[in-house]
């Protein structure tokens, strides 16, 4: 192996279904990711708990995010594979950043004035300090890289402001190493299939306005045909697909599974109807989901396979997150024992 020696952490919410914007915005990279960097794939279940979980549904998705990481092509013997509360470093180092991060910090959090809604008051209080928590995540292993969608920036800026603010007041040098985003780019960022507008997301009511990965052939066909596209034929230039908001998502998605490159795609469809783009698209997405959506079925049957691949993970992480946390405790002075 030629890893760098370069730490990796990346977390993915155990909230339902993981859809196509989720494979491309996020775990088809860490399928690259594995080959040059010592990888953490968390499925993080208590930043699931901000908001109210069904406990059954809960547990039933960890095991299936853990079960989609292995079927896109992430190798458990190769990489950790983990579930955040099985780590328990995780809330001890987020109430000690908790500490060290500033309210004003939090409150400038775009993502919670989103997901708290109009209701500001009966937001729990876990949704506000959520960014602590995934600083937590990335500062346990010392990450030196994190993979994050362009909606997960701010976070990681804040990451950044906490870990430079831990090393000065506790004058500890670079304890905390200042870890780098690894930002997708815009064509893995895609949008609802109904409105070009509003990203992909598994809390929109609309199953049409997203394609699952345990979607079958026939829903993949049907809801690519019935997918938002525009009252004209396929431009010849990409200024113009990116007015058409709903066209250029469409586009994005071939070329985020194709690896073919969007002006390319143009070239190829520009001045057709849709139509055969749209048969295009639904083959090419059945051919690359189909394999992946059966390997997460198989696997979702055999749970104590999964549980096993989760527990060896946990160990793993366990090791590495104890070190960092006793030497957090010895810097900022809190007594402990030596086991
Ligand atoms: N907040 C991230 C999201 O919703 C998930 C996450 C939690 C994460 N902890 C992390 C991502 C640490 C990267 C690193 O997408």
């Amino acid at each position: 192996m030629n890893k760098v020696n370069q730490t990796v952490l990346s977390g993915v919410q155990p909230s339902g279904n993981l859809h196509v914007g989720n494979y491309l915005g996020a775990i088809k990279n860490f399928v690259t990711m594995q080959k040059n960097y010592d990888c953490y794939f968390c499925v993080v279940d208590l930043h699931a708990i901000t908001i109210k979980q069904n406990p059954i549904e809960l547990y039933n998705n960890t095991l299936e995010v853990v079960a989609t990481y292995i079927a896109s092509g992430i190798d458990p013997t190769k990489n950790v594979i983990f579930n955040q509360s099985s780590v328990s470093m995780h809330a001890e180092l987020a109430w000690i950043l908790n500490c060290v991060t500033r309210m004003g910090w939090l409150k400038r959090m775009t993502q919670f004035k989103d997901k708290a809604g109009a209701d500001k008051e009966n937001a729990s209080s876990g949704l506000f300090t959520y960014p602590t928590l995934m600083a937590a995540d990335i500062l346990l292993y010392k990450a030196t890289h994190v993979p994050v969608g362009n909606d997960q920036k701010q976070h990681l800026e804040l990451t950044r402001d906490i870990a430079q603010k831990f090393n000065r007041d506790y004058n500890c040098g670079n304890f905390f190493p200042i870890p780098e985003p690894i930002i997708e780019d815009n064509t893995s960022r895609i949008m609802s299939l109904k409105d070009g507008q509003q990203k992909m997301s598994k809390s929109d009511p609309s199953e049409n306005s997203r394609i699952s990965l345990t979607d079958d052939t026939d829903s993949i066909v049907k809801k690519i045909k019935k997918a938002k596209t525009a009252d004209i034929v396929m431009p010849d230039n990409l200024k113009k697909v990116i007015e058409l908001k709903e066209v250029n998502n469409l586009l994005n998605l071939y070329s985020g599974f194709s690896d073919i490159d969007k002006v390319k795609l143009i070239e190829q469809y520009s001045g057709q109807k849709f139509s055969s783009f749209k048969l295009d698209l639904s083959e090419l997405l059945v051919s690359k989901i189909e394999p992946i959506s059966n390997e997460i079925k198989n696997l979702m049957n055999d749970k104590n396979y999964l549980l096993n691949v989760m527990k060896d993970g946990k160990n793993k992480a366990t090791e590495v997150a104890k070190k960092t946390i006793n030497e957090t405790y010895d810097i900022i002075g809190l007594v402990r024992y030596e086991a």
